[in-house]
């Protein structure tokens, strides 16, 4: 059988450990031949194509990016993109394609499958937001990452009984917020699953201060956005980028910076403000990451084999298990606010 793999949307760690996993049990176990399309759904609109064998994967599973690229490019937004996709298929022999990437890839997938594309899903992406499996690969590091920052950032606030703002990557779901908040004990979590109070967050602060500790570290995700009000539009108008993707997303950042000169404003607490940005993204995975990299390619060769198309694998319970992928996008996973509220909030004062 003729496989052919691409890495789309943002990159993460485990990128590569994965296309390592579905090279090699094609070609070992099933003795298949793969190809690699450069650049996501790009490489497969342009017939863009690199052969990919055992030896090309040998020493890529502890590296960070993805030795096939990426992008953002949605075949449905160009003029023909999709059936310039199914062309390239045809020409090239491509009887299934294993698709690596999050909502947006994994989505235009789907839509292909519907013209006739056989596509198997793998869940990508830092942000965690993937609905169906409850974690993706490229989550752990980035919250590792995070947390490492937040440590860092501590022990400077101390010295100078500051408050630090963290501010990190998650544009619908403050997944790594959370995670790498509780784990670094930060003061505060923000995230755009729950609009804020910037008084309540002042008071909490003020708090804390009064109770001694002069120092605080607070953690807010990218998109997280005050509740409502004079607040909301002037934090709108610190963020607002003209930038947007062909899903139509716009690039976010600038709310660390926007929370700490308010905080400073309004407490009279010194602050600084650290945007993680795309440090979230790169270098080696985490070993959790390597291994659930590795299961996931595996168990996606072997949906191929048995025909299982229009599925995408997934964790649940430690297991992997295959659901369809129109059960994972569309609609992000939010993150769980009782754990933001009895772990985090115990913690907060
Ligand atoms: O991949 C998800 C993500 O990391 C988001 O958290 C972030 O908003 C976005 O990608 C950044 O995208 P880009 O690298 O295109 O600026």
């Amino acid at each position: 059988m003729k496989v052919g793999i691409l890495t789309g949307g943002g990159d993460c760690p485990g990128l590569n450990a994965v296309i390592r996993a579905v090279v090699t049990s094609a070609r070992v176990t099933w003795g298949d031949a793969t190809i690699g399309f450069l650049d996501g759904w790009r490489g497969v609109v342009d017939g863009d194509i690199v052969d990919l064998d055992v030896e090309v994967c040998r020493d890529i599973l502890h590296m960070g990016g993805t030795i096939l690229g990426t992008s953002r490019t949605n075949p449905f937004a160009l003029d023909g993109g999709a059936d310039k996709v199914m062309g390239t298929l045809e020409l090239l022999g491509v009887e299934a394609m294993v698709v690596i990437g999050g909502d947006d890839t994994l989505g235009v997938g789907n839509r292909l499958g519907d013209l006739g594309a056989k596509v198997v899903g793998i869940p990508k992406t830092i942000d965690n937001d993937l609905a169906g499996t409850e974690v993706t690969f490229g989550f752990d590091t980035a919250v590792q990452i995070a947390t490492d920052a937040i440590d860092r950032l501590r022990t400077t606030a101390e010295s100078h009984h500051r408050v630090m703002v963290c501010e990190v990557m998650g544009r619908h779901v403050g997944w790594i917020a959370t995670h790498a908040g509780i784990a670094g004990g930060a003061a505060d979590i923000l995230v755009p699953e729950i609009p804020f109070d910037l008084d309540e967050v002042c008071e909490r602060l003020r708090r804390r201060h009064d109770g001694g500790r002069f120092s605080s570290v607070l953690v807010v995700a990218e998109g997280a956005m005050p509740r409502g009000g004079r607040d909301l539009e002037s934090a709108r108008e610190a963020t607002s980028s003209a930038s947007v993707d062909q899903f139509g997303h716009a690039r976010l950042g600038g709310i660390g910076s926007w929370l700490s000169q308010e905080i400073e404003r309004r407490t009279g607490f010194e602050s600084r403000f650290t945007t993680l940005g795309h440090i979230q993204r790169g270098g080696t995975p985490t070993a959790f990451d390597r291994v659930l990299a590795t299961r996931f390619g595996v168990e996606a060769v072997r949906a191929v084999h048995d025909g299982d198309f229009a599925k995408m694998v997934a964790l649940r319970a430690g297991q992997i298990v295959r659901i369809p992928i129109s059960e994972a996008v569309g609609k992000p996973k939010t993150v769980d606010v009782n754990l933001l509220h009895e772990v985090a909030g115990a913690f907060s004062d």
